[in-house]
């Protein structure tokens, strides 16, 4: 039996997946890694981990919304690809009694495929949150040249609803995905470098309570020694294929 069969074998007789997906899942739908390839890391000069940070939203408010506007314009005319399409569906099929989406993308590319309520752990690129109320807004719903937005509750600014660098994650969204990477039977890690603490624990949780860990990456990555099973190849190939049965 080679890699793929056993995988989808694996998956067949699973009644709890959990799919755990990084910025390689929308690579083949144009939007830059973070790792690896000759993406830039730097705007205007200023790097990447400067520009993103809570400190800048503190200094530079409309500079952030600059930058982030930036970056939605870049997602703006991305498409789900093949690999966003196969785990909505596989979703949507009910075929899994519990079957839980944890992104740490903010394209939105999962929610345009399809997917219904994944845990997006580094926030909505497409979304704005009041800094003093944490009143969520879609930016769909604010002019493009209010910004910062303001809050229709409160009325203080908003931000964008990202987690930036020095800054935690949400800690219910958290929870929700460690109590899920303990129960899955399996767990699939797609398009993840594993190196941002604290997503890269999900997949460790899950082996750890017994899960079969597949992971989907056309490269090796810290996480591969740890893994059941290794799929060298995109998500759009490889996720039909693992998913479609
Ligand atoms: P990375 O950019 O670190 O890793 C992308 C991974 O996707 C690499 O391992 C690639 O080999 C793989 N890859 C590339 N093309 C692929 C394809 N077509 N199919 C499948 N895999 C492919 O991205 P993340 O691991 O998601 O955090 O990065 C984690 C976090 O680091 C991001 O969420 C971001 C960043 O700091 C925040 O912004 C908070």
């Amino acid at each position: 039996m080679n890699a793929i069969e056993e995988a989808v074998e694996r998956i067949a007789s699973a009644t709890r997946v959990l799919i755990l997906t990084g910025a390689g899942v929308s690579a083949e739908s144009g939007v830059p890694t973070f790792r690896g390839g000759g993406t830039s890391t730097a705007w205007r000069g200023m790097p990447f981990e400067q520009l993103s940070s809570a400190e800048m939203v503190k200094r530079d408010l409309p500079l952030v919304w600059e930058w982030f506007d930036y970056r939605r314009s870049v997602v703006a005319g991305c498409e789900p690809n093949a690999g966003h399409k196969a785990i909505a569906d596989a979703q949507i099929s009910g075929r899994f009694q519990e079957f839980t989406l944890v992104t740490q993308n903010i394209d939105g590319l999962h929610r345009a495929a399809g997917s219904i309520d994944p845990i997006e752990l580094h926030g909505n690129i497409h979304q704005a949150r009041c800094l003093s109320c944490g009143h969520l807004a879609s930016l769909s719903e604010i002019p493009n040249d209010e910004r910062p937005p303001v809050c229709p509750e409160c009325f203080d600014s908003m931000r964008p609803h990202v987690v930036l660098f020095f800054e935690g994650l949400n800690e219910d969204d958290l929870l929700a995905a460690y109590e899920k990477a303990a129960r899955c039977e399996v767990c699939i890690v797609v398009g993840t470098s594993a190196v941002v603490y604290p997503a890269n624990m999900i997949p460790q949780i899950a082996k750890r309570e017994g899960a079969t860990v597949v992971e989907v990456n056309p490269e090796e990555t810290e996480l591969s020694p740890l893994v059941d099973v290794s799929l060298r190849g995109t998500a759009g190939e490889v996720l039909p294929r693992l998913l479609g049965a």
